[in-house]
């Protein structure tokens, strides 16, 4: 997708990713609920600290997208969390897949992390196709995981290890049409 920006979040952001976390296909495939606040949202994001990472995807002043990585404390500080949720209009455009570029891109060449993971729902056939062409695993099955839409699902617990010499630019490569990571072509 032209023109698509991938940038760290900002509090001037916080409305339009509450709208993103709102719709019901990002609940259904999310932790989040229909009664979640615009307060609480804008809690979290003053809670965040110097180990909770968030990027947005912009297009024409448009939030689209967001991803969130949580780096892990003490034995498990080269571990970190992962999630990624696109506006149901826009998705199958590359923009979850340019989401998570970004976050292996930090989290391999500029933090460090030794491993990435993260739970998605059985079932998720997008979220679990996007994660394992970007070399995530699934580890096992989280049973009864969430309550979702009135019955318990179950999650798969994905993950991956960072392969050993490689940068991301060497290992993600974008499909014919779709976007690269906005910020490249920004740094000073
Ligand atoms: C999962 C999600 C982030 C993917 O974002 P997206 O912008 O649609 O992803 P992309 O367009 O980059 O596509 C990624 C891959 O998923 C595949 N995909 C998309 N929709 C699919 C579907 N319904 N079934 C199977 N694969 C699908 C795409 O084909 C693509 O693979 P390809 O390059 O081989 O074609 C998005 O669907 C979403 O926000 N879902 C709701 C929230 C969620 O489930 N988040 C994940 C929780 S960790």
């Amino acid at each position: 997708m032209a023109d698509l920006e991938i940038r760290p979040a900002g509090k001037d952001d916080v409305e339009a990713m509450w709208r993103i976390a709102r719709q019901p296909a990002i609940v259904a495939g999310t932790l989040q609920i229909p009664s979640l606040r615009l307060t609480q949202r804008q809690r979290r994001f003053d809670d965040l600290t110097d180990d909770d990472h968030l990027f947005v995807a912009e297009r024409h002043s448009e939030i689209l997208g967001v991803a969130d990585l949580h780096v892990h404390d003490r034995r498990r500080r080269h571990a970190g969390d992962l999630g990624i949720a696109v506006s149901t209009a826009h998705q199958g455009k590359g923009i979850g897949t340019a989401l998570l570029a970004a976050l292996i891109d930090l989290a391999d060449n500029w933090i460090g992390l030794h491993r990435l993971e993260l739970q998605v729902y059985a079932g998720n056939a997008a979220a679990t196709r996007l994660y394992e062409k970007h070399g995530f695993q699934v580890e096992g099955t989280l049973r009864d995981y969430a309550w979702t839409d009135g019955a318990y699902v179950d999650a798969l617990f994905m993950a991956r290890i960072r392969p050993a010499g490689t940068k991301v630019s060497e290992t993600f490569v974008p499909a014919e049409g779709q976007a690269g990571m906005g910020s490249s072509d920004s740094a000073p």
